[in-house]
């Protein structure tokens, strides 16, 4: 129960569990899926740095921001930046940017976490049987039609239920307990993927930038993704800063979460780069990377397939923390502003996602894979226009919130919390909060209009 005397409400019992249902939040498909995939088609090591001064530069200051304005207002996201701003209501529209951002990512996240769940049984019955997954059964999996919509709504309502259950038991427990796994098991596939013939070429690509590869469509995806792997943007941080105990420090907290997110996406890039090069793929893989890449990581080693088996377990564990805070969002809106039931709540918030999420499923199968919007199918539209478009412009009028309307002492009062007396940090994360993350945010998306060149 938080310090702030609103006894309604559920919070997070301490700062480690905080912590840890923070990046329970953050650690995900991003991390494992996204970052591989979207490093591949954009050209390895230049995009792999332009991602990491995003999060340096402008994540870490959004995530401070929304975790201010959380902690601050008590509130779910909606009713958060209605009420953070004395007569100035409109700001609630970050909130209902955020609604419509949960529901896209939610629509293609539940199909590629359908698939996750899927690899659990197929990579079990593989190494029962003898055999590998190879490239044709992802194809299969992800072009099919009932397969897919099947997965993707039994992810969905597993993840509805947990929502349903209260914030601290379910989140905190899940996370805490399954997080240090997953980090394990990345640490032996990397191992396995380096000691493969070839697996220099691997690192190289993910650590030696071209830097003629910096394009403006390079630099919005790394933005985007940032904003995407710190669950930044869209209220699901801001949700979290209002579960966050008085005592915790916000700054610190933010640059543990993000080292921690980071740390998790590098070991997924060297599991699978290295074992991309070793066996002669091509990085430019698409969204199926990660299922073809890591059964054949594991598979002449004793025991692989179970390796293989456990693998997708522990990143289907990692995907419901992520999906439990998206659907988090409306839900905790649902239930205070609309009083509606947690149960109701998660039905309703679930069916609307499934709506969504059916046509991004499908439009990797026959039955849509003919209908392109803007010459994107929905599953790359969905993506596109919540990571790149929704969270950075979000994220920036976060920032204008946090760092020019708030009052500056009651922004630094938040910072402050936590410390005996005031830390070197807050003027300086107020500066980044105010300057440097909303001015690049622009000048990427400015460029990525073409408004601006920045090359
Ligand atoms: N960060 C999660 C991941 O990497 C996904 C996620 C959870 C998310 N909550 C979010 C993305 C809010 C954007 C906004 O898998």
């Amino acid at each position: 129960m938080s310090s702030s005397g609103i006894k309604s409400r559920d919070a997070f019992a301490t700062t480690l569990g905080a912590f840890t249902a923070t990046v329970g939040s953050a650690i995900g498909l991003g991390n494992i899926w996204k970052f591989p995939y979207l490093t591949g088609s954009n050209g390895g090591a230049a995009f792999v740095l332009a991602y990491l001064l995003c999060v340096a530069l402008v994540g870490i200051p959004i995530m401070i921001a929304e975790h201010v304005i959380g902690r601050r207002t008590r509130q779910n996201a909606v009713q958060a930046y209605e009420t953070v701003i004395p007569r100035q209501r409109g700001w609630s529209a970050i909130g209902w940017g955020g609604l419509v951002a949960a529901v896209l990512i939610m629509a293609f996240y539940t199909d590629v976490a359908g698939w996750v769940f899927a690899y659990v049984f197929k990579s079990l019955r593989a190494f029962v049987v003898g055999t590998t997954l190879g490239q044709g059964d992802f194809a299969a999996l992800a072009g099919g039609t009932w397969e897919p919509l099947a997965w993707q709504l039994g992810v969905l309502a597993l993840a509805c239920f947990i929502i349903a259950s209260g914030v601290s038991k379910g989140i905190e427990r899940a996370t805490k307990t399954l997080m240090p796994l997953l980090f394990v098991l990345l640490l032996i596939c990397d191992v396995r993927a380096l000691s493969l013939p070839g697996a220099s070429a691997g690192v190289s690509y993910l650590f030696r930038p071209d830097l003629a590869k910096l394009t403006a469509p390079v630099l919005l995806a790394a933005l985007g993704l940032a904003f995407f792997k710190l669950s930044l943007g869209m209220g699901t941080m801001t949700t979290y800063g209002s579960y966050l105990p008085e005592a915790t420090r916000i700054f610190p907290n933010a640059a543990r979460v993000a080292v921690a997110d980071t740390v998790v996406s590098l070991l997924a890039g060297l599991a699978i780069f290295p074992a991309v090069f070793a066996f002669g793929g091509t990085p430019a893989g698409g969204p199926g990377l990660l299922f073809n890449t890591i059964p054949l990581v594991f598979a002449k080693m004793p025991a692989g397939g179970l390796f293989t088996t456990l693998f997708f377990i522990l990143t289907a564990v990692a995907t419901i923390g992520a999906m439990v805070s998206l659907i988090e969002v409306p839900v905790a809106w649902l239930t205070e502003k609309r009083r509606l039931s947690r149960p109701v709540a998660a039905i309703v918030t679930g069916a609307g996602m499934f709506a969504l999420g059916a046509l991004a499923t499908l439009s990797q199968s026959p039955v849509l894979s003919g209908v392109k919007i803007f010459g994107k199918s929905f599953f790359d539209l969905f993506d596109f226009l919540s990571s790149n478009l929704l969270l950075p412009l979000g994220g920036l009028a976060i920032a204008v919130v946090a760092g020019w309307l708030l009052a500056r002492t009651d922004f630094q009062a938040e910072l402050d919390k936590g410390f005996a007396a005031r830390p070197w940090h807050t003027k300086l994360m107020s500066a980044f909060v105010k300057f440097v993350a909303p001015v690049l945010i622009l000048v990427i998306l400015l460029d990525s209009l073409g408004i601006l060149r920045l090359s």
